[in-house]
């Protein structure tokens, strides 16, 4: 949410400035102890990239991007989901980070059904905490990788909400084999028989949405406690001699084109 922050029900409530003097009517001081930014964190701006982490609860993120998705749609959703809590416990640079500018990654980047939202967020999350390519370290590009993968084999939805707009009965799981919207959102109206405007197949990405944010959360905190590991086994580009995903012959069936590398799949 751009102005209001959430509580742990997603719930919006009023505005407050920490260190701009401005709090919300009521709001004792002793309960903005651990809202209080420490005197690093404030000073930190968006160029100190990567930007600083605290860990998060994966289920209460979660919850905060189901609901988050009816409002801005998936990428915008898992990246909030995140951000606004980190805006609260940390300040800037989350505090100014314009997570709506990202609405337009729904639908695979407006409707276009490339990479799905979510993947997409949750990778601007990472590499915004992680920081960049680093030969040898968990890096941004090994957590965006591991998210592209676990999405990909991923049942989904993963997570239900406590509160679920439609019965999880009602909403098949399927696996993508692919981080793209187009063959995930498909797969999933194959298997459930119903449109897109259909609002169980709205649920279903609103749950996608959050099972990333869930699945986002649990990584950058057992990074945040030195204990993360890349299991990514995705090598198209090394392997192929072009950018790609891993399942070739799920488009190409049985005849693989090769590259003008002469690098045969
Ligand atoms: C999501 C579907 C999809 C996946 C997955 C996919 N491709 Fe493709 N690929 C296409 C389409 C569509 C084209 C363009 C049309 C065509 O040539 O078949 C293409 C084009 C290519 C080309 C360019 C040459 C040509 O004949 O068009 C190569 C080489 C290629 N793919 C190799 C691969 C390899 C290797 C993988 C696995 C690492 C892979 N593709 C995975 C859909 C896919």
């Amino acid at each position: 949410m751009a102005q209001d922050q959430l509580d742990e029900k997603g719930l919006s409530r009023r505005k407050i400035v920490v260190g701009g003097g401005v709090l919300a009517a009521g709001v004792a001081l002793g309960q903005l102890g651990g809202l209080m930014p420490s005197a690093e964190a404030k000073t930190a701006s968006a160029t100190d990239w990567p930007w600083p982490y605290e860990k998060l609860d994966p289920v209460k993120t979660a919850e905060i991007c189901y609901e988050e998705w009816y409002r801005v749609f998936c990428g915008c959703a898992v990246i909030n989901s995140v951000f606004m809590q980190l805006k609260e416990k940390i300040g800037e640079p989350y505090a100014s980070f314009p997570s709506d500018a990202f609405v337009f990654l729904e639908g695979g980047q407006v409707g276009w059904g490339t990479v799905c939202g979510s993947p997409a967020g949750a990778n601007i999350v990472a590499n915004l905490i992680i920081g960049p390519r680093i030969a040898g370290s968990p890096d941004g590009h090994h957590m965006s990788t591991d998210i592209m993968q676990w999405y990909s084999e991923a049942s989904m939805p993963v997570f239900t909400p406590k509160k679920p707009r439609i019965d999880p009965a009602k909403i098949p799981h399927t696996v993508s084999e692919s981080p793209l919207c187009h063959i995930s959102v498909g797969k999933w109206m194959k298997a459930a028989n119903l449109p897109l405007k259909s609002k169980e197949r709205k649920d279903r990405c609103a749950r996608v949405a959050a099972s990333t944010a869930y699945r986002l959360v649990e990584m950058l905190n057992d990074w945040k406690d030195g204990n993360y590991e890349s299991t990514s086994t995705f090598s198209a580009p090394k392997e192929h001699g072009i950018t790609g995903q891993f399942n070739c012959m799920e488009c190409h069936g049985d005849d693989v084109p090769e590259t003008p590398t002469g690098k045969k799949s």
